[in-house]
């Protein structure tokens, strides 16, 4: 159920993200995570331009916002990449170290690398409404094309399982990943 007290946001809009997401989306992982951690632009541009669509989702929002040519600035509604989602795809069924670095387009687990929401819309659901979407984005593909995809498998610490767990995944235990002084723990959505 929504949260009464939350204000209304507009309803988000989700489609696959493009070169042109690039600036917006390395601004949005650098404001997310430390800066060892954060993918770098070169790495959101392999994986923005090696895997396919719809493992890469941007989630957009109506923003009022000035557009600004050489002599004169307009307030215009636009579509501001607010959130996104990525992954690149293992033919391993868990996460490993190795699994998480290279992409294999034949893999048919999807890995997830960054879950990011523009800290300035956190805590409004905005996360759990684009998982949701990304989730059943997979499974129309697998309707559509025939299974390609058996699940959705990403690396959680303890603070964010019941996110996860809201969007429908489900808590497999610790992994084996070692990245860090804090324990990762493995969460699967099977499709
Ligand atoms: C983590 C992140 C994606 C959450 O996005 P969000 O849109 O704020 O998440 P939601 O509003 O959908 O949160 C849903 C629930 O998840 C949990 N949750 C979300 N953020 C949390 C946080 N920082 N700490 C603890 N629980 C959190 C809460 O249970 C929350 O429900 P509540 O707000 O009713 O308490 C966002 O804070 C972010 O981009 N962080 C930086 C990047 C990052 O750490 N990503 C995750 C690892 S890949």
């Amino acid at each position: 159920m929504e949260n009464a007290r939350r204000p209304q946001l507009p309803p988000l809009k989700y489609r696959a993200t493009q070169a042109t997401d690039l600036a917006r989306l390395h601004e949005l992982e650098k404001a997310s995570y430390p800066a060892t951690e954060a993918a770098t632009f070169a790495q959101i541009e392999y994986r923005l331009s090696h895997v396919p669509g719809e493992l890469f989702l941007a989630c957009l929002m109506e923003q009022e916002d000035f557009v600004c040519t050489d002599n004169m600035c307009t307030m215009l509604t636009v579509d501001k990449l607010v959130a996104f989602v990525n992954a690149t795809l293992s033919a391993s069924s868990t996460l490993t170290a190795e699994s998480m670095k290279t992409h294999d387009p034949a893999g048919r687990t999807v890995c997830v690398h960054s879950v990011v929401v523009d800290p300035e819309f956190r805590r409004k659901g905005i996360a759990t409404k684009c998982l949701t979407a990304y989730a059943e984005g997979l499974k129309e593909v697998n309707e559509r094309d025939g299974k390609k995809y058996d699940r959705v498998a990403l690396l959680s610490h303890q603070e964010l399982v019941p996110l996860y767990e809201k969007a429908g995944f489900v808590l497999r235990g610790k992994s084996e990943v070692v990245h860090g002084p804090e324990e990762w723990l493995e969460l699967v959505l099977e499709l």
